[in-house]
């Protein structure tokens, strides 16, 4: 199956009470861990990539074109979109240029005028070329020189102005925060949180989606939620897999040092904490 736009999958998901999970990747063990684990639950799926991520794996047109092979390579017949997280306006309008089918264009920063004149021109070049949009409004929290800060909570005017623009789904600051949360985290803000989604009437974004207990997301869920990003959980699971078998020093034993046995453990922990998510979000076999 070919690359598709994530914005029927999203409508489907909010219509249908349940979330389509967005996983970044890092790299091409990640990419396959989560094609499988899309495969094996029958889930549709968002593999999200940051700027440095794309940076980091040879650019734009190297991931787009990894993935489209990987999936004809794999057999894959769920459907994936492959979309650009956080996107810079440059970012966006490049991945759009690259074979990217989803871009995030980041404008929380910008006073709300700004940010609604650069996502009307990312939407722009987007649609015609079949490319689904989403935008944030507020914004997520998360590190900064050692503090973690809670973010800024969304405006609903602001999410009824953005989502006249004609994105697709929107990312909006709650209360949630990117890495780990806070031992004295207050938890998502679910009165804001209906707010914006019926300001918006789209599929709302959970941004920083790794350790929000489970409840708080089934309910965000409800309240509109049908896309959930989540990269930190993985990363996890991958140091603690690959650290167990460094310590049960596996890497010394026969050929365990070659890198095709090294990732094995933390991709098999990849697909497993993707699989708990794809539970939790309510999307197996809705593909
Ligand atoms: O855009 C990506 C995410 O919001 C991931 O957040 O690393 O806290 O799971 P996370
Ligand atoms: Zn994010």
């Amino acid at each position: 199956m070919k690359l598709v736009n994530a914005k029927d999958m999203i409508a489907k998901a909010y219509a249908g009470k349940y979330a389509i999970a967005h996983i970044n990747t890092n790299n091409l063990e990640w990419t396959k861990a989560i094609l499988e684990a899309a495969q094996e639950n029958k889930a549709p799926i968002i593999i999200g990539v940051s700027e440095g991520a794309c940076k980091y794996m040879g650019g734009y047109k190297t991931v787009a074109d990894m993935t489209i092979d990987l999936m004809a390579h794999m057999n894959i017949t769920v459907p994936v979109a492959l979309h650009l997280d956080h996107g810079t306006y440059e970012g966006a309008l490049a991945a759009c240029d690259a074979g990217f089918t989803s871009v995030m264009f980041d404008g929380h920063h910008l006073d709300i005028a700004e940010n609604l004149t650069k996502t009307e021109k990312v939407v722009a070049k987007a649609h015609p070329k079949n490319i689904s949009v989403e935008a944030e409004i507020g914004s997520i929290g998360g590190e900064e020189d050692g503090v973690v800060g809670n973010g800024e909570l969304a405006d609903p005017k602001d999410a009824i102005s953005i989502t006249k623009l004609g994105i697709d789904f929107l990312a909006a600051g709650i209360g949630n925060i990117h890495g780990a949360y806070p031992a004295n985290w207050k938890g998502l803000n679910l009165e804001r949180l209906g707010e914006i989604s019926k300001a918006a009437n789209i599929g709302i974004v959970l941004h920083g989606g790794s350790g929000i207990p489970d409840g708080q997301v089934k309910e965000a869920i409800e309240l509109g939620v049908a896309k959930v990003n989540v990269n930190t959980e993985c990363q996890l699971s991958f140091a603690a897999a690959t650290r167990k078998y460094i310590e049960a020093n596996k890497d010394q034993q026969g050929k365990g040092f070659d890198p095709r046995k090294l990732f094995k453990p933390g991709s098999d922990a990849i697909k497993a904490t993707i699989k708990e998510k794809l539970e939790l979000f309510g999307s197996i076999n809705k593909a």
